[in-house]
């Protein structure tokens, strides 16, 4: 079976058994499946964090769960439960056109609804952590459905129980608080220097002001193929940025609990990687910190140019850098 359409990166990659999952009582025999079988499991949400070898071996199991329930609470607040197998960006909008107003700031963001709280999806200053309820779960140990509140999902940057405990839990659907007031979040130093007053008081206006910034900076999958941000903003102490930012005045950072968050874009950018290629990969020319499928790249070219970019990273700024997509297996 071909996973090809099923990455972002747009790899060849064949699947031994590739399953779809549509019903709850589709994941109870999934899992008498594996027990019996012994096989491996990969667990597939949009493909757009993943980085795939050329064969998978054992059952890749899709989720395909759908549904949209809506529910009104007191006040202007609106609960809205989305089946893990929900187009994130179809969703975004659907509940946008519904006038329920919340994840604007998450537009555009390849993947789905299930695979968001895995990694804490965030962008322009909010995290999808911000806005959700809580989490259904199928947990492969104790072989039941429940539902993790928003604290037992354990989220923090790029990260979450989900990703810690990886293959624990299959997620089946995602609860969120929402609201029918506009409660525009435009701190994000680029996306408010698009918005007039006015706009920044308008979800709809954020909502296209960030995808218009996204599809400027960011490669459309379609296109090129691509995982989204290839590594972590590394988060380092006070004395690290002092040493950094003496060395390098321009250099991009945040402050952060820990510390601050420097700007991987820009320390990639800084050592001249921007545009590079690399065999069939590359560093993408608008955004250093997305690397590129420039046609028949592989796993083990995007591991290449990625080890060379740490390794100058490591070099250069003395700073390790993580890297944000999961390798399987
Ligand atoms: N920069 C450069 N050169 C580059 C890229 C960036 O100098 O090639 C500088 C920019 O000028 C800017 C700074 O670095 O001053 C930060 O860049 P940007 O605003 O593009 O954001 P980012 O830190 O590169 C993060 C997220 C994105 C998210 C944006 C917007 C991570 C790893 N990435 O990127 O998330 O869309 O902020 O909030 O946190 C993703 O995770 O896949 C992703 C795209």
């Amino acid at each position: 079976f071909s996973l090809t359409g099923m990455n972002t990166l747009g790899f060849e990659v064949t699947a031994e058994r590739f399953v779809r999952i549509q019903t709850q009582e589709q994941v109870s025999e999934l899992h008498a499946e594996l027990k019996r079988s012994g096989d491996p499991l990969l667990l597939l949400g949009g493909g757009s964090n993943l980085v795939l070898s050329a064969r998978i071996p054992g059952i890749v199991a899709q989720m395909d769960l759908r549904g949209c329930e809506v529910e009104e609470l007191e006040g202007a607040s609106v609960r809205v439960t989305l089946g893990g197998g929900e187009h994130w960006h179809g969703a975004v909008s659907s509940l946008l056109e519904q006038g329920i107003y919340g994840l604007e700031n998450l537009a555009l963001i390849p993947g789905s609804v299930g695979a968001a709280p895995v990694q804490n999806i965030g962008a322009y200053g909010v995290e999808v952590k911000d806005r959700i309820d809580a989490v259904q779960v199928y947990d492969w140990q104790q072989e039941r459905i429940y539902w993790l509140d928003n604290c037992e999902c354990e989220f923090a940057y790029r990260d979450s129980r989900f990703k810690r405990e990886s293959g624990r839990y299959l997620i089946l659907r995602v609860r969120f608080l929402l609201s029918r007031i506009a409660a525009t979040v435009t701190t994000y130093a680029p996306l408010q220097a698009r918005l007039s007053t006015e706009e920044q008081q308008d979800p709809r206006a954020v909502f296209r002001t960030v995808c218009d910034i996204r599809r400027e900076k960011l490669p459309d999958p379609e296109r090129l193929g691509n995982a989204g941000s290839f590594f972590k903003n590394p988060v380092v102490d006070g004395a690290t940025y002092e040493r950094i930012k003496a060395a390098y005045p321009d250099l991009v950072a945040y402050p952060d609990i820990a510390g601050f968050k420097l700007a991987a874009g820009w320390l990639i950018d800084r050592c001249g990687w921007k545009g590079r290629k690399m065999a069939s990969v590359g560093v993408h020319d608008q955004q250093a910190l997305v690397l590129v499928n420039l046609g028949d790249g592989d796993r083990s070219q995007l591991e290449k140019l990625a080890t060379a970019i740490q390794a100058d990273i490591l070099e250069t700024y003395g700073v390790v850098l993580e890297p944000e997509p999961r390798f399987y297996p």
